[in-house]
């Protein structure tokens, strides 16, 4: 049976519970598709297709000859989802159960994470001789680790008030029986990673839902997954990417899969960084440009944010601005917040409208309710930092930052269609 892009995007997810792991996978599927990998630290030449990859973030390019003010057509999009964290100092226990402290990274929704398996997966830095470190990922898909609900019984006042959960208190997962001692985490890190205990100097760990990806619904319409927000986007910038290499178009098409989105992209691979831009200015003096030539570049260049939209949910739509309904299954969405929470404005939304309607996909437009609070993205924060036109745009789901989110199905392919005729428009 072929494989359609939806059945790649489980695939792609799947092999994704980490940020890192995100960048692995992207990099592996250019690398297979041609694209070079350049050494941060190494002087560029201009030659073909290449991508740079810095912890859990990745550039990658194609086409990158010829005139060095030449516009870009960008896609930027997050690695990234809220989820649970490993402490500097894991080993803990009450109650006669070991546990692993935690700390709840991004916005996420606590209950979707309770009476889960739960798996690990990161990545360790281990000594290597006595003056040098090596990074290596890992990762464990047994079922390690749970945090159980408190049984009704003994939250009575449950169903009136709702379920309050205390994030220091209420998050902390068992992962087995006994009295905790110092270490234990790390010689489980220690094994699953083939390294000595001793060894182990550093980790960035977390947890993940060992439940795979999966078709669901009467008709298999929808998709129920973990981090769709934003790995559907980061597949999708990847999927156009390899599609649009061969095309000869008069852009250069770029990508930029960037981390730390959910806690604010400040960090050094953010978006809220230097690293897109110095990757865009080396493009540049590697083609024989100066900074006067980056700018050109940058001005007559334009940028699709991609990350997840709010679909309208069927049980909540007064949460919902009731003029902007969005279905999904109902084509990509363009997000529009003239309190600049989005970066589209009416000529980049006009642009991506009119690329819509050349493909014969439907586009729809997303507007919050004026009396809830707009989440953001990387799109106004790239737009500021490059003085690129931007806009955002997302597929839509339900349930965001939920530990299983779900999209439709249908969505998937058109996703990969609009983003390659972005890049080469
Ligand atoms: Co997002």
């Amino acid at each position: 049976m072929p494989v359609t892009p939806a059945d790649d995007l489980l695939a792609f997810i799947d092999a994704a519970p980490t940020p890192f792991h995100a960048v692995a996978e992207a990099a592996g599927r250019l690398r297979a598709a041609g694209f070079a990998e350049m050494d941060p630290a190494a002087r560029w030449q201009p030659g073909g297709p290449a991508f740079v990859a810095q912890a859990g973030s990745l550039i990658a390019w194609a086409a990158p000859e010829g005139d060095p003010a030449r516009p870009m057509r960008l896609i930027a999009a997050h690695t990234d989802s809220p989820n649970l964290r490993i402490k500097p100092r894991p080993d803990i226990g009450a109650a006669g159960f070991r546990q692993l402290d935690v700390e709840p990274y991004g916005g996420l929704l606590m209950n979707s994470w309770l009476d889960r398996d739960l798996g690990l997966a990161g990545r360790v830095v281990v000594r290597s001789g006595s003056r040098d470190l090596a990074t290596r990922l890992f990762r464990d898909d047994r079922p390690l680790l749970r945090v159980p609900q408190l049984a009704i019984h003994l939250d009575r006042e449950i169903s009136e008030r709702g379920l309050l959960l205390n994030r220091q208190q209420h998050l902390t997962p068992v992962w087995g029986l006994g009295p905790a001692s110092d270490g234990d985490f790390v010689s489980w890190l220690a094994e699953v990673s083939g390294v000595g205990s001793g060894d182990v100097l550093g980790w960035d760990a977390m947890c993940h839902d060992t439940l795979p990806a999966g078709f669901i619904g009467a008709n298999e319409e929808l998709i129920s997954a973990p981090r769709l927000d934003n790995l559907c986007s980061c597949f999708g910038a990847v999927s156009a990417l390899i599609a649009a290499v061969d095309a000869s178009a008069e852009v250069l098409p770029a990508i930029a899969l960037l981390d730390h989105e959910e806690v604010g992209s400040g960090s050094a691979t953010g978006a809220d960084s230097v690293l897109l831009r110095s990757v865009l200015e080396r493009l540049v003096s590697a083609r024989g440009g100066d900074s006067e030539d980056l700018i050109r570049s940058c001005a007559a260049s334009m940028c699709l944010s991609a990350d997840m939209a709010h679909g309208t949910h069927p049980n909540y739509p007064d949460r919902h601005e009731p003029n902007h309904r969005i279905a999904l299954g109902g084509g990509p969405v363009i997000k529009t917040n003239l309190n600049q929470r989005y970066s589209t404005d009416g000529e980049t939304g006009a642009r991506f409208r009119l690329l819509c309607d050349r493909m014969g996909v439907p586009v729809q437009e997303y507007s919050h309710r004026n009396d809830l609070p707009c989440g953001s993205t990387i799109g106004p924060i790239v737009s500021a930092r490059l003085g690129i036109p931007t806009l955002d745009v997302g597929m839509a789901q339900l349930s965001m930052h939920s530990i299983r989110e779900l999209m439709a199905s249908a969505d998937v392919a058109m996703m990969v269609e609009v983003f390659a005729a972005w890049l080469t428009t």
